[in-house]
C-alpha cells in the first residue's frame, strides 16, 4: 500500500534528527512509524523504510524480525502482554496467561476471531516489585489474577479503555506506535507521570529504617585504561588458553585445561585423517 502524506512527512521529520550520514540510525522510528499506519510491519512497510535510509530490504527486515515490539503479522488493537517471567510466575502468571488464552482462545502471538486482543508471554517487564503484572499495549496493570485479567478484556472488547494502574490513559497499538516513533499525543491524559509507589521504595524505606547507606563515590575519581590495569586471573587464563590454541594451531576454545586438544576436537582431529 501507499503510505499516507502525514506519514512521508513524519518519516523525513525523523530522519532530520540524525546526523547527516547516520541516517540509517532513524531505523527503528521508522519501524514504529509504519506500525503506526498499518498496525504491523508488512512487506510494504519494510520496504518503505529502506526506501527512505538507502537501505536493503533484508537489512530492514534483519532489524524488524530481532525486536518483538514489531508485529510482522496483522495484531489486535489490544496487545496484551502477560509477564511470565520468574518472579510474576512464583506470584501466578502463568495462571493469569492461561486463564485469558483459555478464555479468548488463542495461544502466544495469536489474535482473537474478532480482531480486537493479541495476547503474548513476556519476559519480565521490570516491574517485579507488582508481580503478577501484564501491559496493555506496554502500559501497566500490576498485581492481577485472573478475574482482574478476563474482566479487563471483557471491557477492552466492550469498547472501555480501562485506566492503566500507572501512567496515562490506554491507547490502541497504531496510537502507541506513533509515540514509540517519537511523536507525542498531545490529547488529554494521553503522557502521564507519577511518584514511585509504595512497593518500588519499600527497600529504600527499610535502608533508612536500618541507617543502612551506601558507599560514597566520587565522580572525579579516574577509571585506568585497559591497558594499565594488572592482569587479573582471568586475563592470566585468557592467555594459557591462547597460547594453547597457537600451539594447537586450533581455537583456544578447542583446548583442554592441558592445552592439549579436547577429546571431541581429538575424535574429530583423527577422523579427518
Ligand atoms: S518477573 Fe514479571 S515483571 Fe519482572
Amino acid at each position: 500500500m501507499g503510505f499516507s502524506e502525514a506519514t512521508h512527512a513524519r518519516a523525513r521529520e525523523i530522519i532530520a534528527r540524525y546526523p547527516a550520514g547516520r541516517e540509517r540510525s532513524a531505523l527503528l522510528p521508522l519501524l514504529h512509524l509504519v506500525q503506526s499506519e498499518e498496525g504491523h510491519v508488512t512487506p510494504a512497510g519494510v520496504q518503505f523504510c529502506a526506501e527512505q535510509l538507502g537501505l536493503t530490504k533484508a537489512q530492514v527486515s534483519a532489524v524488524a524480525t530481532f525486536y518483538t515490539m514489531y508485529k510482522r503479522k496483522p495484531t489486535g488493537d489490544w496487545l496484551v502482554s502477560v509477564c511470565t517471567n520468574t518472579m510474576c510466575n512464583v506470584l501466578g502468571g502463568q495462571a493469569v496467561y492461561d486463564a485469558l488464552s483459555e478464555h479468548l482462545g488463542v495461544g502466544h502471538d495469536e489474535t482473537t476471531e474478532d480482531g480486537t486482543i493479541t495476547l503474548e508471554h513476556a519476559e519480565c517487564l521490570a516491574a517485579c516489585d507488582y508481580g503478577p503484572v501484564m501491559t496493555v499495549n506496554y502500559d501497566f496493570f500490576d498485581n492481577v489474577d485472573p478475574d482482574i485479567a478476563l474482566n479487563l478484556v471483557e471491557r477492552l472488547r466492550a469498547g472501555e479503555r480501562p485506566q492503566p494502574t500507572r501512567g496515562a490513559r490506554l491507547c490502541t497499538l497504531k496510537e502507541m506506535s506513533l509515540q514509540l516513533a517519537g511523536f507525542a499525543d498531545e490529547r488529554e491524559g494521553a503522557v502521564a507521570d507519577g511518584p514511585p509507589g509504595a512497593s518500588t521504595l519499600r527497600g529504600v524505606r527499610l535502608a533508612q529504617e536500618n541507617g543502612i547507606t551506601v558507599a560514597g563515590f566520587d565522580p572525579g575519581t579516574p577509571i585506568g585504561k585497559p591497558a594499565e590495569r594488572p592482569a587479573g586471573p582471568e586475563k592470566a587464563n585468557a592467555g594459557a588458553a591462547t597460547a594453547a590454541g597457537v600451539a594447537s594451531n586450533e581455537p583456544a576454545r578447542d583446548a583442554s585445561p592441558s592445552g592439549q586438544p579436547s577429546e571431541p576436537r581429538q575424535r574429530n582431529l583423527k577422523e579427518a585423517k
